[in-house]
């Protein structure tokens, strides 16, 4: 029998039909639904491309207005759940309060998790809920209660203004409004796959959710850009940067928020937040994390030929937001929600569980040793996995 191979990582695995997200690597487009990010950041709004994702055509206005009102009206923490995150360890990591809250609110509100096209309130509950999960858990960290709801505002602007405990200007609003878009989606990646792992099982939609938010936790996927802020942080000043970066790569570090799993160009959405990141800068007089990034950029790209993935640019407008670092990853997963609930609704809508299989490279016949006649292993043999 020919001996299978091993796609590690599933690299050029083809796991599920989608009709939600499509991704040209080569020419570097992002498409929703048949819609070009660069169109959707430029003339919608996070409420619309919600309505994208979760029912496959734009909304008209009325749709739109009711898809709007819902989600207003989903923002509140229940009182258990508040209770709960209130006496959580101030020094929780607000990605794994997230995890643990999102888990916690399946058991409070059994009726929106049912497997099926049922779970659509599920995932208008969980879109609205969490900025307010997690701008409750900075708040609690900090000593201080929850924010109090702000009616009237769009979802962008009120997410502006729960992480950043302030009213946040047109131009702030705007840009939330864009990096929630630019975020919403992007086809099977490693959290949105493991949501639909999840579900495959017939699993509810909360617990997809739950396995998303501990995947997108990896620096590797969700983590990169708070690791980005930290590294120009280090570099501190634009005559560093270029030394700075060189001794990374000389170690083989890995450079954050370059280089993409699908991506071999750049990728569109680090385009338009390059651009919102200038923006910003200028609005607020401080173009200090702007210039950094383009010397970055341009080091890395000269010494690798890498090119910046969303992650690059997303810290800068973050910052400039008014947003702590460690929230990032958390409002990432605030707008991917929309993305792993779409994909757990498809999911359940042509369900197959998900199940590959490993390649086995162990031995299959030992025999087994009664305990007192063994001899004990080698110490580099006793390590685990
Ligand atoms: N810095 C330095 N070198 C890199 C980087 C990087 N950021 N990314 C890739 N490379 C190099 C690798 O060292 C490797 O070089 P080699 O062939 O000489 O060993 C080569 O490029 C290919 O890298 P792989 O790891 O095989 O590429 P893969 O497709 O598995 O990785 C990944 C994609 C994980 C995103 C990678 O580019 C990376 O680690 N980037 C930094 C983390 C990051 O920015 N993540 C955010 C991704 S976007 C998102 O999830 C929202």
């Amino acid at each position: 029998m020919a001996t299978p191979t091993v796609d590690r990582g599933l690299e050029d695995v083809v796991a599920a039909e989608s009709k939600i997200c499509f991704i040209d690597g080569k020419e570097g487009r992002l498409v929703y639904e048949g819609y070009d990010i660069r169109d959707l950041a430029e003339k919608s709004t996070f409420e619309e491309v919600a309505y994208l994702l979760w029912y496959g055509q734009l909304p008209t206005r009325g749709q739109l207005s009711d898809l709007s009102k819902r989600l207003e009206s989903l923002r509140s923490l229940p009182v258990p759940l508040r209770d709960v995150m209130e006496h959580l360890p101030p020094n929780a990591q607000p990605m794994d309060v997230l995890r643990t809250a999102v888990s916690g609110l399946a058991i409070l509100e059994p009726a929106e998790t049912k497997p099926g096209p049922s779970s659509i309130g599920g995932a208008l509950r969980l879109t609205a809920v969490l900025p307010s999960i997690i701008s409750a858990a900075d708040r609690f960290r900090r000593g201080l209660e929850p924010l109090p709801e702000r009616p009237g505002l769009s979802h962008a602007a009120h997410v502006a203004y729960l992480l950043s405990g302030k009213t946040a200007t047109e131009l702030d609003v705007r840009a939330m409004d864009v990096a929630l878009i630019l975020h919403a989606d992007h086809e099977l990646n490693a959290s949105t796959f493991s949501a639909r792992v999840t579900a495959s099982t017939l699993s509810d939609l909360y617990s997809a959710v739950t396995s998303a938010v501990g995947t997108l936790k990896g620096p590797l996927h969700g983590g990169a850009n708070e690791r980005v802020m930290a590294m120009l942080r280090e570099i501190g000043t634009i005559d560093r940067a270029e030394v700075a970066v060189r001794e990374k790569l000389a170690r083989h570090e890995r450079i954050m928020g370059f280089g993409h799993r699908v991506y071999k160009v750049e990728d569109p959405r680090a385009t338009i937040l390059r651009e919102w990141s200038r923006r910003l800068g200028e609005e607020n007089h401080d173009m200090r994390w702007y210039d950094l990034l383009r010397k970055v950029e341009s080091v890395v790209h000269q010494e690798k030929g890498l090119y910046p993935n969303v992650d690059l640019y997303s810290g800068s407008v973050y910052t400039l937001l008014g947003i702590p670092d460690d929230l990032f990853t958390p409002l990432f997963a605030a707008s991917r929600v929309v993305g792993w609930t779409a994909h757990v609704l498809e999911e359940y809508n042509d369900l197959r569980l998900i199940r590959p299989t490993a390649l086995y490279t162990g031995p299959t016949r030992l025999t087994y040793v009664p305990i007192d006649e063994r001899v004990a292993a080698e110490p580099a043999s006793a390590v685990p996995r």
